[in-house]
């Protein structure tokens, strides 16, 4: 199994690219046919949805829009601080069908505070589509409507995601090893 360390922990791969990208591809085709005509606008939160936002929108083949904000509410490996509100969200998405791109729906907490941010804009309507879910740590009442891969209440680092600032170049998904 391949490892590497990130600061001071080792992680093993869960997911290798080839997975990852053909599931990005199935989303993308499903993508195709929900807004077909609608012009959707992709709403990418940065920066742990920057790959999967990318790799999602290059492979759509309906006319669609894409922008970024950023919020934050994370800090090392558990999901504790509070989320500061969103910068950046700039295009008017009133009487837009909106989808917010998360890397990562972990306790929910911060889609709970951002989709009403979103909402009290008139979107014609708002879905997420978020890379991973831990079915396991969610504590607020958030479902993602296009999910990559379910998975379980580990730390992950790649395609984006993090540990304090690094891994997210990595290509593969993966877990921390416990112990
Ligand atoms: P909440 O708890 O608000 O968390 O749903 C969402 C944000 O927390 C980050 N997050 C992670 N980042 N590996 C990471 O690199 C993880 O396992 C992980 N779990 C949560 C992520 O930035 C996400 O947007
Ligand atoms: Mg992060």
């Amino acid at each position: 199994m391949k490892k590497v360390t990130v600061h001071d922990k080792e992680f093993e791969v869960y997911l290798d690219r080839d997975t990852i990208w053909s599931r990005v591809q199935t989303i993308g085709r499903q993508l195709d046919i929900d807004y077909k005509g609608l012009n959707p606008l992709f709403i990418g939160v940065l920066n742990g949805a920057f790959i999967f936002a990318a790799d999602l929108f290059r492979v759509l083949n309906i006319e669609a829009e894409i922008s970024f904000v950023k919020l934050t509410s994370y800090e090392g490996t558990s999901s504790t601080g509070a989320v500061v509100s969103a910068i950046g969200l700039k295009e008017d998405v009133k009487d837009r069908h909106v989808i917010i791109v998360e890397d990562i729906v972990d306790t929910g907490k911060t889609l709970s505070e951002f989709l009403p941010q979103v909402l009290a804009q008139s979107p014609a309507s708002l879905k997420i589509a978020s890379f991973l879910t831990k079915p396991e740590a969610l504590k607020h009442d958030v479902k993602a409507d296009y999910v990559g891969f379910e998975i379980p209440n580990k730390f992950v680092v790649g395609y984006g995601l993090d540990y304090n600032g690094q891994g997210r170049n990595l290509t593969d998904l993966y877990q921390l090893v416990e112990g």
